[in-house]
């Protein structure tokens, strides 16, 4: 039956072929044997694959949490729900301070808590008097999401995210399943259809072990964000789009996978976290881990706090951003409604820090080599992509023949000596997250050694500065052939080795 199918169809192919080779060598002469002259294809894809909105927020890197509300004017993490609208007044606000503070931090997407456990609403929602239209704020006619709308619409280059608090210690509605569920809801489709793109909501797992028992209809919210905002993406402690990263230190796992087991999932519960910290390399779903951190002791403004110091901020972009995790670092306005000097200026040294170690990639002129490469040479998947500007699309790739031998590596070898304390592995994670287990030499020295690699995993040596002329990437063990995208050397000044 299938030679049959096979004898029939085979003229018709071979006549496709010709015609294509021919059509080919007209345009594009490939001085090649007939049958070898086509562009060899990249291998196969390792699924789970991030969906295209995921890819994009993957690249963002570092992004902005604005945690505001009467919290901030009562000088407390968690609001009762008591509080008297009136106390909110945020006589100065200007959310354009906000967004130009993000954007001069490198961050493209701030999410603002539009409604925080407290139940107030930063927005005057149809379905409640507890919000800005009771405060004395503007008179009562302002709105915090429309100011931040604008301000970033009128900035460029910020997008707005949204968090909304399942928990609610205000509405009476709260316990209530059919009630609850439908405020929430109505809530939503106003946070969604009135301000235009929202690209990240946030849904907190957060919940006092006092509070009434309450069964949110996450599968119909899910669902009605998807219909009304179809690129966003949904962070929750379970995805489906962004899972949460098991702990608010702002550290990965140092095995990261994006891929996880969404059935294994549920939301606010505490038997899953090193699950979520580490991820699955067994996962069926894409699911990529986000570190949520604040730049201060607690996630609102305090007056007796100040932001963290610039060496425990590299440490966290180190241990998220180089595990292979996006940073979402919680910088919270005050009570005059503005991000304060002293944020303003760490952020400022935060990015003029990553800027200074990763601006330079000490390797960028060194000629690269490898264990293999698909296709041979000239076919496109050759190591000198992994010193290009593009870290998602072009790469290496070793021969399939190589599969199972585990001896893949890439090597490059510098005219002369180069220092550096920080190594940058990258993966092209459009096929697929593969690599499972590697290892760092230079001049035949082993200096680092890790698991996952993913999109970005970073190498602060713990020895400090080494310097050599060769260094090489070895991969032991992937799902599949390995895919690296990127390769840097780094210096990091503010890298100070205990062990120097
Ligand atoms: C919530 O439900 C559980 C089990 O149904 C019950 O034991 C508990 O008392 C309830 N809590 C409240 C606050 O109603
Ligand atoms: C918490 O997660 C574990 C592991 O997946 C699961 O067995 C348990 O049923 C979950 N608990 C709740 C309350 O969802
Ligand atoms: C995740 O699912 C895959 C496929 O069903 C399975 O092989 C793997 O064991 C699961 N992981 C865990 C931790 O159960
Ligand atoms: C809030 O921050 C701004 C600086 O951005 C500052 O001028 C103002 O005094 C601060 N407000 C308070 C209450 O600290
Ligand atoms: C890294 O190397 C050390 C020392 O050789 C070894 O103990 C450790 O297991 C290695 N880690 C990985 C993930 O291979």
């Amino acid at each position: 039956m299938n030679l049959h199918h096979h004898r029939q169809r085979f003229p018709r192919i071979l006549f496709l072929s010709i015609t294509l080779t021919t059509l080919c060598s007209l345009q594009f002469p490939i001085p090649t044997a007939a049958g070898k002259d086509r562009v060899p294809t990249p291998p196969l894809p390792v699924l789970p694959l991030p969906s295209f909105s995921q890819l994009k927020w993957q690249q963002r890197e570092l992004i902005m949490f604005l945690h505001f509300g009467v919290n901030t004017f009562t000088d407390s993490e968690w609001g009762t729900g008591h509080e008297s609208p009136s106390i909110f007044d945020p006589a100065g606000l200007n959310a354009a301070q906000w967004v130009s503070t993000a954007a001069a931090a490198g961050v493209s997407l701030v999410i603002l808590t539009a409604k925080h456990h407290d139940g107030f609403c930063l927005w005057p929602s149809k379905y409640t008097d507890h919000s800005v239209a009771s405060s004395p704020w503007k008179g009562g006619r302002g709105d915090v999401i429309r100011e931040l709308a604008g301000a970033a619409e009128a900035h460029g280059g910020v997008d707005v995210g949204l968090y909304l608090s399942p928990w609610d210690r205000h509405d009476r509605r709260y316990g209530k399943n059919l009630e609850y569920n439908e405020y929430y809801m109505a809530q939503l489709q106003e946070l969604l259809t009135k301000y235009g793109d929202v690209r990240e909501i946030w849904f907190d797992g957060a919940k006092g072990s006092n509070a009434p028992n309450m069964s949110y209809d996450f599968a119909d919210w899910f669902a009605m964000v998807k219909e009304l905002q179809s690129s966003i993406n949904l962070f929750s402690d379970a995805g489906p789009d962004v899972r949460w990263v098991g702990n608010e230190k702002g550290f990965a796992g140092t095995t990261s996978w994006s891929t996880i087991n969404r059935t294994a999932l549920s939301i606010g519960n505490d038997s899953i976290v090193d699950y979520l910290n580490t991820g699955d390399p067994r996962g069926t779903d894409w699911l990529p881990a986000e570190c949520d951190v604040s730049i201060r002791t607690g996630w609102f403004w305090h007056k007796s706090q100040s932001p963290k110091k610039l060496s425990d901020l590299l440490e966290i972009y180190y241990n998220s951003v180089g595990r292979n995790c996006l940073l979402l670092l919680n910088v919270p306005p005050n009570t005059t409604g503005l991000i304060s000097d002293s944020d303003v200026r760490r952020l400022r040294e935060l990015r003029t820090a990553i800027d200074t170690i990763f601006t330079t990639n000490l390797a960028a002129e060194c000629p690269a080599k490898a264990s293999s490469i698909r296709g041979g040479k000239g076919g496109g998947f050759g190591p000198e992509n992994v010193l290009d500007k593009d870290h998602l699309w072009t790469y290496w790739a070793p021969s399939d023949r190589e599969l199972g031998h585990g001896h893949y590596w890439i090597e490059i070898t510098c005219g002369g000596p180069v220092k550096f304390n920080v190594v940058r592995v990258q993966e092209a994670i459009g096929l697929g997250q593969r690599i499972k287990r590697h290892e760092i030499y230079v001049d035949g020295d082993k200096i680092a050694n890790g698991t996952t690699v993913g999109y970005k995993r970073l190498h602060r040596l713990e020895k400090g500065v080494v310097g050599g002329r060769r260094v090489r990437v070895k991969v032991l063990e992937s799902r599949g052939v390995p895919l690296v995208s990127s390769f840097g050397l780094h210096y990091d000044p503010y890298w100070h080795s205990k062990w120097q």
